[in-house]
């Protein structure tokens, strides 16, 4: 049977070093797994992580390679989901506008598969009406926006905002595959 392929995007959040649990999961549930970084998510965590763990080539830059298909159709054709996590305030808001400026962004405006955001931010950028419209906005495309866990936060606040539970991603994401 062919594997699932799970393509992961990693965004510049203080919470980018918990994807690797997360590909460390996918490879334990024997999915294939290809990670897209934004330039931000480099200065969190490096490329070589998610190279080691996932066993594929990691993708940055958009105007990096010389093969004759650009490389945000290949990966949005090979992949059977895009996962975002963890998924920040920015490209939450990319996404909602159908800004395709970089890799990852252009990768998911060119996906036909489900797409899955776990978003992670500072409460206050949670709430922001903007933050807020523009996952109504996702939402209502069908793309699955998970919740947020409250707890001690990176910036030192306590609240909501958290990465939601790596499992709970895991799992969510299995569902949606399976049902599709
Ligand atoms: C230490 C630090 C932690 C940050 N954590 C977050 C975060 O958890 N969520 C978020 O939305 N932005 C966070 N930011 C801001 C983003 O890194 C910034 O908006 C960046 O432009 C995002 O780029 P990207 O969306 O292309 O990855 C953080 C910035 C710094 C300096």
């Amino acid at each position: 049977m062919k594997k699932k392929h799970v393509l992961l995007g990693v965004t510049g959040s203080i919470a980018a070093y918990k994807a690797a649990g997360l590909v460390r999961s996918f490879k334990k549930e024997e999915w294939d797994v290809t990670v897209v970084m934004t330039v931000a998510a480099t200065k969190f965590v490096s490329a070589l992580t998610f190279q080691t763990l996932s066993q594929n080539k990691v993708y940055i830059e958009m105007f990096d390679d010389g093969e004759w298909c650009p490389e945000h159709i290949a990966l949005a054709d090979r992949a059977d989901v895009l996962l975002v996590a963890p998924c920040t305030a920015n490209v939450i808001a990319k996404l909602a506008h159908g800004i395709a400026d970089d890799l990852l962004s252009a990768t998911a405006l060119a996906c036909e598969v489900p797409i899955i955001i776990a978003p992670a931010m500072n409460e206050k950028m949670l709430r922001n009406s903007a933050t807020k419209e523009n996952i109504e906005t996702l939402t209502r495309r069908g793309i699955e926006v998970l919740g947020t866990e409250k707890g001690d936060l990176a910036c030192g606040y306590e609240g909501d905002g958290r990465l939601m539970f790596l499992d709970s991603i895991v799992d969510r994401t299995k569902e949606i595959v399976g049902n599709k």
